[in-house]
């Protein structure tokens, strides 16, 4: 059994990347060092993956990963190919800021500020309200038990959909995916915060769309391979779909002259639900309450299965 002062060797890689994530493991007790040294490694690289495979192959005494980011889709073969690891990440950490962005696009899409916001001249009067509007939010995580919070003053009747459902406060119901289509039928809202799996690729698709209230608000704050991007564009111009706030879209960055960008019910966001400056402090915390608890040889927070890939 390693002791504290053992466990507390931490290496901290590719060194250099975000020099705020070594002060935040050096605040929770752990000492810097050599990978070859280390018993744990934070990785401090957004999206490369294959250098991370590379270090875990060579290095067998790293027995705890932490990843910087919530969603974890780029490294899952590599957390599949050492799945003896103890694996977290940063999920739930930016679940505060992320879903405030949700709030304000649901409410920016159901009273119609986007066509507002485009006008040069007093125009006719459109919107809904979110007051007990009938809401679905896909994924029952971090985002979502803070979006619930957000809500609780409008009184909505929330359907959260996640794979193992149980009952969450402030949700009117909590059912599981196989049960998306009966949550999506008649929602004036839906909001998208849930991992990108293989499974959950093209979710949201014209079908699904056209299962909505009339006039319905799409909000999506987690990845923009959820939605057929296409069929939200025809759905958006045909009015199938009244309104739609997206932080993520496929492909991102969304290019210059896609026809989002020209649509007055759309919103893009570039990817802002979270910005840096957000994400900095709240990332330090979470580095440092789990080195310290990984010192103390206490459960980690934000835990990824490697079977379920996030
Ligand atoms: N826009 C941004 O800046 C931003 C910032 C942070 C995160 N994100 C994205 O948002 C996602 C969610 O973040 P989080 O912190 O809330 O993550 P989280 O705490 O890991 O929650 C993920 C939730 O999704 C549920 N889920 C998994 N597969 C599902 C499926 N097929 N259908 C419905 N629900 C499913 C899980 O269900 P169970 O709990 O029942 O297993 C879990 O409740 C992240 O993975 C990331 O992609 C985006």
């Amino acid at each position: 059994m390693p002791t504290a002062a053992d466990r507390a060797r931490i290496a901290v890689l590719p060194a250099g990347v975000r020099t705020f994530i070594a002060d935040a493991v050096e605040a929770g007790g752990g000492v810097l060092s050599d990978a070859g040294d280390a018993v744990a490694l934070v990785w401090t690289e957004t999206a490369a993956a294959e250098p991370l495979g590379h270090v875990l192959d060579d290095q067998a005494g790293l027995h705890w990963v932490q990843l910087p980011w919530a969603g974890v889709e780029p490294y899952v073969d590599v957390i599949r190919a050492h799945a003896d690891r103890t694996w977290t990440c940063g999920k739930g950490v930016y679940a505060e800021p992320v879903a405030e962005h949700a709030l304000a696009l649901a409410l920016a899409g159901m009273r119609g500020l986007g066509h507002y916001a485009r006008a040069r001249s007093w125009t006719g009067q459109r919107g809904h309200n979110l007051l007990a509007a009938r809401v679905t939010i896909v994924g029952g995580g971090g985002i979502a038990v803070s979006l619930l919070r957000l809500l609780e003053p409008f009184g909505c009747e929330v359907t959260v959909v996640r794979r193992n459902p149980r009952a969450m406060p402030g949700a009117t119901r909590v059912v599981g995916g196989d049960r998306l289509d009966d949550a999506l039928a008649g929602a004036e809202l839906v909001v998208l915060a849930l991992p990108l799996l293989p499974g959950t690729a093209g979710l949201i698709d014209r079908r699904r769309l056209d299962l909505l209230a009339p006039d319905a608000c799409l909000v999506n704050v987690a990845r923009g391979q959820h939605v057929v991007t296409a069929d939200v564009v025809d759905a958006l111009r045909d009015g199938a779909l009244g309104s739609a706030g997206l932080d993520v879209t496929d492909p991102e960055p969304l290019p210059d002259g896609h026809p989002l960008w020209d649509l007055p019910n759309a919103i893009v966001t570039p990817h802002t639900a979270n910005t840096q400056e957000m994400a900095l402090p709240l990332l330090s915390a979470r580095i440092t309450d789990n080195v310290r608890r990984w010192i103390a040889g206490e459960p980690l927070v934000g835990s990824v299965d490697p079977v379920a890939g996030y």
